[in-house]
């Protein structure tokens, strides 16, 4: 325990569960993980006043590995037109997966990084990112060997997952079926390259149907890998007891959600991940019922679900600030689903999203004094420090980078 930097922080959130009203994190400067967090007469090394501290934001869904931009589709929708139009008139997830196949590997490293430091300047230390814009076994490969390089280079953690069943593309038309047989050929390949953990599939009848799916969901566990739903997201299809019984690590979106369904997320160890981001900025489906799913004692969390169309929004304070208004959670609520919730809906709850001994130096110091003010100060950054792996990339809310 020589050398080792130590946060000092007078606050009561910095471990709720001892309740203490100061406390003291020490990071060993080597491995960037906590090593003690309890009061120390240590040096300080970064003393924070009366500013609440937390473990650093986890976003457990984004789609940020994408070229181009959807802008116009945005403007249209602010007067009128559905999501769903624009998508049959060749916007929507097509459009980006035009751009992104004639993207190169180095260009989607770098549109990724520029979206990873919008992130992690917010407080964002662990980011969860898809692949499912390229669509082609070349292109999906591309995708997730450039979410690889990005989670070398991040000095947060970045959790890749594979999303070939995002959409049906253009030369499987009609044949959703054989176009996902085609995707659970290519499983073994990502798990054996170690391309990604977790493979995420869009159950919706836009989208691919339970049946078509079985056989994505058997490459999924055949190859070692862990398994996200898109589900339920405008009605209920019952995607979320189908996926509870399967297993699945989280099921994302449940705007739709039947009383079977949160009973089945309660009773299960699967965790509904909500994303009001996608509500408010698409202006499709409804909010999740989160205060029901809550009450009845599911695990929720909350992502932004970044992407070019239903959802780019960047900031999970922002999310909060909308699960408070619409969805009925509290600040603590509020926290815990962007925290360790998040961390459980990426199985890496060991590692990130609380500040405990053994856990990574992910922290963040907020230019507040009570967990209140997070939700309350709507699309305001008050990331004031952020350290990520125990390096210091935002001091004094001055951007240091990486
Ligand atoms: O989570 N639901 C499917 N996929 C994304 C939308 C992606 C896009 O529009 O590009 C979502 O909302
Ligand atoms: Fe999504």
């Amino acid at each position: 325990m020589m050398d080792l930097k130590c946060l000092v922080a007078e606050s009561a959130f910095i471990s709720r569960s001892r309740a203490k009203a100061t406390g003291t994190v020490c990071i060993d400067p080597d491995t960037g993980i906590i090593v003690a967090n309890g009061a120390t007469d240590l040096d300080s090394f970064l003393t924070t006043g009366d500013r609440l501290v937390t473990p650093g934001l986890v976003d457990s869904h984004t789609h940020l590995v994408f070229a181009g931009d959807r802008a116009d589709e945005f403007y249209r929708r602010a007067r009128g037109d559905t999501y769903a139009d624009i998508a049959r008139e060749g916007g929507g997830i097509l459009r980006t997966m035009t751009a992104t196949r004639a993207a190169s590997e180095d260009e989607l490293f770098e549109l990724g990084r520029a979206r990873l430091v919008r992130l992690l300047d917010a407080g964002t230390t662990t980011v969860e990112v898809k692949s499912g814009y390229g669509l082609t076994d070349k292109d999906e490969l591309k995708q997730l060997r450039a979410i690889r390089r990005l989670a070398a280079d991040f000095p947060g953690q970045v959790v890749a997952t594979y999303m070939g069943a995002h959409a049906v593309p253009p030369e499987w038309k009609g044949r959703a079926g054989g176009y996902l047989k085609r995707c659970s050929e290519l499983i073994a390949t990502i798990a054996a390259d170690g391309l990604a953990e977790f493979v995420d599939i869009f159950v919706d009848p836009l989208a691919f149907s339970r049946d078509d799916c079985d056989c994505v969901v058997q490459a999924t566990f055949d190859a070692g890998l862990k398994l996200k739903l898109h589900g339920d997201e405008f009605g209920d299809d019952g995607t979320a007891a189908w996926g509870a019984g399967l297993g699945a690590t989280s099921i994302d979106h449940l705007g739709g959600i039947s009383p079977d369904g949160i009973d089945a997320l309660a009773g299960s160890a699967t965790v509904a991940t909500l994303l009001p981001g996608t509500m408010f900025f698409s202006a499709h489906g409804r909010f999740a019922p989160a205060r029901a799913m809550l009450d009845s004692g599911c695990t929720v969390a909350l992502a932004t679900d970044l992407n070019p169309g239903s959802s780019h929004v960047y900031s999970l304070p922002l999310v909060m600030t909308l699960a408070a208004l619409r969805m009925g959670m509290t600040a603590q609520e509020c926290l815990d689903a962007c925290t360790v919730n998040g961390a459980k809906a990426l199985g890496k709850q060991h590692l990130v999203g609380a500040l405990d001994p053994g856990m990574r130096a992910d922290i963040v110091v907020w230019d507040c004094t009570r967990l209140d003010e997070l939700p309350y100060h709507a699309g305001a950054n008050l990331a004031r420090d952020v350290i990520a792996g125990g390096k210091v990339v935002k001091r004094d809310g001055v951007w240091l980078g990486w």
